[in-house]
């Protein structure tokens, strides 16, 4: 059953203004009760393979924005499959409106289910539109980990990874096409939050572990530490 149930009547993609007015004016979830870490940074910067620290130290819940749209692409009968293939192959934004609902859904059924409450979202929010469409309907957030990392690094990490990972955006074509997209359009996410003083910037260039070393440094610095 795809995540997303075909809507009845006007579909959100045609007229997303609408939507972003008709959002609820209070979020879904209590950021009291709820909390949620953003990891943004280009595509091979390494969201991923930290998040797999983070979920092991920190007790939170990873969900990544890119696997949840390449499920709801691979689920029979879902109404958005070729336009998340069409998005991800070009390495241009998926309406924010798809995202946002797969996000929600996961929270809410992990949520269900007895969860920390603590959600790492990765890869999200990548535009403007996703960052206070989520924030005013889903939940705020509390921070952002940004992973800096050159292009000559991150093409070479999406190239190797391509050798194994199937992805039909791992290859020179697409993360041409990724690299202007996330300059463009995500860094603005960034720069919003950090004019919010709610960055965490962390170099991400040299080992996974040094890497990580940063983040746990820059996590401290804003108040948040381990659970073991
Ligand atoms: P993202 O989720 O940001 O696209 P990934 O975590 O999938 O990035 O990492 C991209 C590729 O680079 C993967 O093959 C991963 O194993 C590798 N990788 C991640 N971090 C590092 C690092 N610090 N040094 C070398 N390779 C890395
Ligand atoms: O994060 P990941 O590299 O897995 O994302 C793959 C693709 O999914 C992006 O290039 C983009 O096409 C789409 N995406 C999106 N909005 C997000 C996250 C991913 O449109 N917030
Ligand atoms: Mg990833």
């Amino acid at each position: 059953m795809p995540a997303i149930e075909p809507t009845a009547g006007t579909s959100p993609l045609v007229q997303p203004e609408l939507s972003l007015a008709s959002a609820n004016t209070f979020p879904a979830f209590d950021p009291q009760k709820v909390t949620v870490v953003y990891i943004l940074g280009g595509p091979g910067s390494g969201k991923g393979t930290q998040s797999a620290n983070l979920v092991r130290d920190y007790g939170l819940v990873h969900l990544s924005a890119g696997d949840l749209l390449r499920q709801e692409q691979d689920t029979k009968g879902s109404e958005y499959g070729q336009l998340i293939k069409d998005h991800i192959k070009n390495g241009t934004i998926v309406p924010m409106e798809i995202t946002v609902k797969l996000l929600e859904n996961a929270m809410r059924s992990n949520l269900d289910s007895n969860s920390t409450g603590k959600f790492l979202i990765d890869g999200f929010p990548r535009k403007m539109d996703q960052a206070i469409f989520f924030e005013q309907s889903v939940c705020p957030s509390k921070c952002t980990i940004f992973l800096d990392c050159p292009e000559d690094v991150m093409r070479e990490r999406l190239l190797n990874r391509g050798k194994t990972s199937g992805r039909s955006d791992d290859n020179e074509e697409s993360i041409v096409k990724r690299f202007r997209t996330f300059l463009e359009t995500s860094m603005p996410v960034v720069d919003h939050f950090a004019a919010e003083n709610k960055v965490v910037r962390v170099p991400a260039v040299g080992t996974v572990e040094s890497v990580y070393e940063g983040v746990v440094e820059g996590l401290a610095e804003k108040g948040i530490a381990p659970t073991k």
